[in-house]
């Protein structure tokens, strides 16, 4: 199928309001891809591509991870059917008040500022442990509960699988990871970027690092809309069906002392059709001390990072704006 991406040319449909204007100062993207790794390759193979990959970006796609297809599909259709929900089955859910976990916003959370707008409508729910949070989940679209449920025990399982991988290739227990680092809620963002009338004009989501450990992205196999920051220059994720999208996020970054990246990435509306994602944010537990493992701290390279508890380096993320460049002078020893 033909791949849609957003296009140059300017188009006749209708202004973009003027709150929604950025000024995409970045240059033009380019069509180099990110690494794609077949997880059902050999062990030490599949661990030096994700390190590799790990390294560099921090951003890479997944291959044969074992989530089944229909998993995915219906994940993807689920989202979908609830963006398209009559407003008034989704107006309890519109929230502006950052405390509350389960909401519907109109914008982002990645905002800088208040009078910045995005296209895009993301609805953040905690997911894990399932038993627990299943009940606070919006009971419609119906086939939405089962399908969350169905597709955040593999995502989990997927992104311990590459922590472990990682831990083995940068020389910690492989377990390093599990307990309070990875014990927090699975955030789901469901992501729903409209179609733009004039796509260089604005942005689904502005340049931003995620605030968590590790992300697994759901995107459809057929419409481009995420970019990464590499070496300058914005690139495009080419959507392949059946893959996953796995990002590292501060958290990451910070634990493994910058020996593993987290880099920015934005999503860019296209002009043709709307585009729906599914994000599952792995994250730490609020209690949890963050700092430079001590493995890591070596000669040559000293921590880079002030230890903080998780709930405090929300409230940083939160005061100081998602890119990447504040949050890091924010937490600078
Ligand atoms: C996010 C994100 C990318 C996308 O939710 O943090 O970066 O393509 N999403 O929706
Ligand atoms: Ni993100």
């Amino acid at each position: 199928m033909k791949k849609l991406r957003s296009s140059a040319a300017s188009s006749s449909q209708g202004a973009v309001p003027e709150r929604f204007l950025m000024r995409l100062t970045a240059a033009s993207p380019t069509l180099v891809s990110l690494p794609v790794i077949d997880l059902s390759g050999g062990r030490d193979e599949v661990r030096r591509a994700v390190l590799h990959a790990g390294k560099e970006l921090g951003f890479f796609q997944v291959i044969n991870h074992g989530m089944p297809e229909r998993t995915m599909r219906e994940m993807e259709m689920a989202c979908s059917d609830f963006f398209r929900l009559p407003t008034t089955d989704k107006a309890t859910l519109y929230s502006e008040d950052s405390e509350q976990t389960n909401r519907l916003l109109s914008s982002t959370m990645y905002r800088s500022a208040a009078s910045e707008s995005y296209a895009c409508h993301c609805l953040h729910l905690a997911c894990h442990p399932v038993e627990r949070t299943k009940p606070s989940w919006p009971e419609k679209p119906v086939r939405l509960r089962p399908a969350l449920e169905d597709f955040i025990i593999p995502a989990r399982s997927i992104a311990m699988e590459l922590l472990r991988l990682l831990c083995e290739g940068i020389g910690l227990q492989p377990d390093y990871f599990e307990g309070g680092l990875t014990g927090g809620d699975v955030i789901i963002n469901a992501n729903r970027y409209p179609p733009c009338a004039d796509p260089n004009l604005t942005l689904g989501l502005p340049p931003h690092c995620d605030w968590n450990l590790i992300t697994v992205l759901l995107q459809p196999g057929y419409v481009c809309g995420l970019q990464v920051l590499y070496n300058g220059d914005w690139i495009d994720v080419d959507p392949i069906p059946g893959a996953l999208v796995i990002n590292f996020g501060h958290q990451l970054e910070i634990a493994t002392n910058g020996v593993l990246r987290s880099i920015e990435h934005r999503t860019v509306p296209n002009i043709v059709v709307g585009r729906t994602t599914v994000a599952a944010l792995i994250m730490p537990t609020m209690d949890c001390v963050v700092g430079p493992a001590k493995e890591l701290v070596v000669e040559g390279r000293s921590a880079r990072y002030r230890r903080v508890a998780f709930r405090d380096f929300m409230h940083i993320y939160n005061t100081v704006g998602a890119c990447k460049e504040s949050v890091e002078e924010a937490l600078k020893i």
